[in-house]
C-alpha cells in the first residue's frame, strides 16, 4: 500500500494499521468502554444534509478563517495529541511542518514528544499548547510561564480528562508508558520490525513538556500514575479563572459540552471553547460535539469563539460544522493515521486531500467564503 493510493481517512487508517505494531495502532484507533461515542462522532454528521445553492459565481474560493485571534488559511487545525513520536519517529516535527505548509494551527500536547520551544522556533504557524491542571500550583505557573516565554499563541486547558478514560484495547495489549506489554502485545511488536528499527535508531523517546518538571521520561512515573497522582481532580472554576488571568492572552477550554459550562467559560474570560469528547476516549455515552454545537453557538457564539472536534473525516463534515456556527474544526485521528503512514509526507497529503475537498465542496455548495455558510444550508433528518 502506497501513500499515492491514500485518498481518504480510511486509506490512511489502513496504511497506519499495516505499519504500526498492534498495541500502538489500537492506542490511536481505540476509545473508551464500548466505543459508542467514538462511533457516533462520525455518524452524527450523517444525520445532517447539505442543501446547496447554484449559480453563485464561485471561481475564487477563500477558505481562510480567523479564530482566537489567529488567521488560518484553512478552517481545520491539528488538534493536540500525545506521544506522536511513537506513531512516526518524526512525530510533532512532521505535524508542525505539514501544518505550517498549509498555513494552519497545530496543537502540542503536555504529553508531546518534541519540545514546544523547538516547534515554536521551527514554524511561523500558530501553535496551541495543551495543558493539564496539576495539584502543584507552582508547577502550573512554571509551565504556563515556559509556554509564554516560548511564544505559544493559544493556551488550551483540557477539561474532560479529570481522570483517565477506560480504554479496554490498551488493557488487552498492555499499552502503557513505559511499556508493559502482554505476551500478545510483544508478538505484535516483533512482527513490525521496521517500526522497531526506526524507534531504536532515532533520538530517545522523551516527554519534554514534562521531563523538566516531573521525572517521567526515564520511566520513573507512568502516564497513568501521572494522571492519578499529579493532576488535580479538585480543579474548579475559580482555579481556572486564576489561570486565565495569569495567562492574559488567548485561552480556551477543550472538552466543554454543556451550555451552562460554555456560559461560565465566557464569564471567567476565556476567548474560546472547543466542544469535544476527546475522540470518544473519555466518557463513553457522551454526546457528539456536532450534535451539541447549535445550542452552544446559540448561547455564547456572539461572545466567544466556538470550535469543535471529533469524528471529522471529510470536507463536508467541516462545512456542516462551520454552517452551524463553529469558527474552526479540529482534526485528531485524521492526521494521526497519516503521520503513522508516512510522517510529514503523509500529513501533507492528508491536509492536501482535506483542502481539495473543502474547496470542491464549497464550490458545489455555491459559497466562495466561509462567512457565506449558514444554517440555511443544512437540514436534519
Ligand atoms: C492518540 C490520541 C492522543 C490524544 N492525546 C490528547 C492529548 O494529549 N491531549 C488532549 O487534549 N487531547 C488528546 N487527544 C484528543 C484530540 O485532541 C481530539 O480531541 C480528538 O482526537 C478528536 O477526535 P478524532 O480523533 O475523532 O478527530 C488525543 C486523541 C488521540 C486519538
Amino acid at each position: 500500500m502506497r501513500l499515492r493510493g491514500c485518498n481518504n481517512f480510511h486509506d490512511f487508517r489502513e496504511m497506519a494499521r499495516r505499519r504500526l505494531p498492534g498495541p500502538i495502532f489500537n492506542y490511536i484507533d481505540g476509545a473508551a468502554d464500548d466505543e459508542v461515542t467514538h462511533r457516533r462522532n462520525t455518524e452524527s454528521f450523517e444525520r445532517c444534509d447539505l442543501v446547496p445553492n447554484i449559480l453563485r459565481g464561485v471561481s475564487a474560493i477563500d477558505m481562510s478563517v480567523t479564530v482566537m485571534g489567529q488567521r488560518l488559511a484553512m478552517p481545520v487545525y491539528c488538534s493536540p495529541t500525545a506521544l506522536q513520536r511513537l506513531f512516526h519517529h518524526d512525530g510533532e516535527r512532521a505535524v508542525g511542518a505539514a501544518a505550517a505548509k498549509f498555513g494552519t494551527m497545530f496543537g502540542v500536547s503536555s504529553l508531546g514528544t518534541v519540545s514546544l520551544e523547538e516547534l515554536r522556533k521551527a514554524h511561523p504557524t500558530p501553535q496551541i499548547y495543551q495543558f493539564y491542571f496539576h495539584k502543584d500550583r507552582g508547577l502550573n505557573r512554571a509551565m504556563m510561564q515556559r509556554a509564554k516565554s516560548a511564544g505559544v499563541n493559544v493556551m488550551a486547558l483540557t477539561v474532560d480528562s479529570i481522570t483517565g478514560g477506560n480504554r479496554e484495547r490498551d488493557l488487552r495489549t498492555g499499552f502503557t508508558i513505559p511499556f508493559r506489554l502482554t505476551l500478545g502485545g510483544m508478538v505484535q511488536f516483533a512482527i513490525k520490525p521496521i517500526w522497531g528499527l526506526n524507534y531504536l535508531t532515532h533520538e530517545r523517546f522523551r516527554l519534554p513538556q514534562l521531563d523538566d518538571h516531573v521525572d517521567m521520561g526515564g520511566g520513573a512515573l507512568s502516564i497513568s500514575r501521572y494522571f492519578t497522582e499529579m493532576l488535580d481532580p479538585a480543579m474548579n472554576w475559580d482555579d481556572v479563572a486564576a489561570m486565565v488571568r495569569e495567562w492574559d492572552g488567548q485561552f480556551c477550554l477543550k472538552g466543554v459540552m454543556s451550555v451552562a459550562d460554555a456560559r461560565r467559560a465566557v464569564e471567567i474570560g476565556c476567548t474560546g471553547i472547543i466542544l469535544s469528547n476527546h475522540g470518544g476516549r473519555q466518557l463513553d455515552g457522551s454526546r457528539a460535539a456536532f450534535d451539541q454545537l447549535a445550542e452552544v453557538v446559540d448561547a455564547v457564539g456572539d461572545r466567544i469563539d466556538v470550535m469543535m472536534d471529533g469524528g471529522v473525516q471529510r470536507g463536508t463534515h467541516v462545512l456542516k460544522a462551520l454552517s452551524l456556527g463553529a469558527k474552526a474544526v479540529g482534526l485528531g485521528r485524521y492526521y494521526l493515521y497519516a503521520l503513522a503512514a508516512d510522517g510529514q509526507r503523509g500529513v501533507e497529503r492528508a491536509l492536501a486531500n482535506m483542502q481539495a475537498e473543502i474547496e470542491r465542496d464549497m464550490r458545489l455548495m455555491g459559497v466562495s467564503a466561509i462567512s457565506q455558510l449558514s444554517r440555511d444550508n443544512l437540514r436534519f433528518r
